[in-house]
């Protein structure tokens, strides 16, 4: 009986090491010298890959400021926006940047820093399409797969005919010129991006919601949590964050 528990024990042990997340401390990562970042690379401004196939954005300027600040080397890799942050503690990366919403159900799995950025979702129609959450209704919505714009237009928007998800946000943007969908619901900073460089006509609601961007880690990593929130405090302080911000946007995106 007591041998039966003993086992029991063991399982459930041996059970819990296997599900917890596996990283490298800060102390691990600084002897190495390098540090390894996380990104997706399909979602323009924040992390894609330009024409001579460099990953550039607003993430990987923040991301490499991080990197400098610590006085570390960075490696970047792209994979996936859905696999991040599994893959995170499995420890195939330090930390990612790829615009993650900070949400309580992500952070039972992973662990943000401060917010880096604050932004909001609306929804991108063609001319005469819907225009607001009311205007959802019966209407096919696409979204990123694995996105917070997918549970917010489950939420936000109980009459809606289907949501269909795609691999990557740009995939949704081409549903819906193609007219797979009548709607899709995105960052407002990507919305603009696609005005902005394709000079489609598109129109755009107003913000529906405000979301705070941060920066994950694996679960219990708090060593390498405290060094990249002080790290983000230096560059917000130090001018970087801005002219980084300036560079993408024309205005400084932090929370405020
Ligand atoms: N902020 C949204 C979320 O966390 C979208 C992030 C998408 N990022 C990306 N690299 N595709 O769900």
């Amino acid at each position: 009986m007591k041998k039966a528990v003993l086992a029991l024990a063991l399982v459930a042990a041996l059970g819990s090491l296997v599900l917890a997340a596996s990283y490298r401390t800060f102390d691990e990562i600084v002897k190495s010298g390098k540090v390894i970042v996380g990104t997706e690379g399909e979602f323009p401004p924040f992390n894609y890959f330009d024409e001579q196939n460099n990953l550039v954005g607003f993430d990987i300027d923040i991301g490499n400021a991080l990197v400098e600040k610590l006085g570390l080397k960075g490696e970047w890799k792209a994979q996936p926006f859905d696999t991040l942050l599994i893959a995170l503690n499995q420890g195939r990366f330090d930390f990612v940047v790829a615009s993650h919403t900070i949400t309580p159900e992500r952070s039972k799995a992973v662990d943000f820093t401060k917010p880096y950025y604050c932004t909001g979702n609306l929804i991108v129609s063609k001319p005469g399409g819907p225009k607001s959450l009311a205007d959802l209704k019966g209407k096919v919505v696409g979204v990123q797969v694995g996105t917070s714009y997918y549970d917010f237009v489950v939420e936000k928007a109980p009459g809606v005919k289907e949501v269909k998800t795609f691999p990557t946000n740009p995939n949704a943007l081409e549903a819906l010129l193609s007219g797979r969908v009548d709607a899709w619901v995105t960052d407002q900073f990507t919305a603009l991006e696609v005005v902005k460089k394709r000079g489609v006509s598109l129109q755009l609601s107003g913000l529906l919601n405000k979301e705070e961007i941060g920066i994950p880690v694996a679960k219990g990593n708090q060593g390498l949590l405290r060094a990249l929130n002080m790290a983000l405090d230096l560059i917000q302080a130090d001018g970087t964050y801005a002219q980084i911000s300036m560079k993408w946007f024309g205005k400084d995106i932090r929370c405020r």
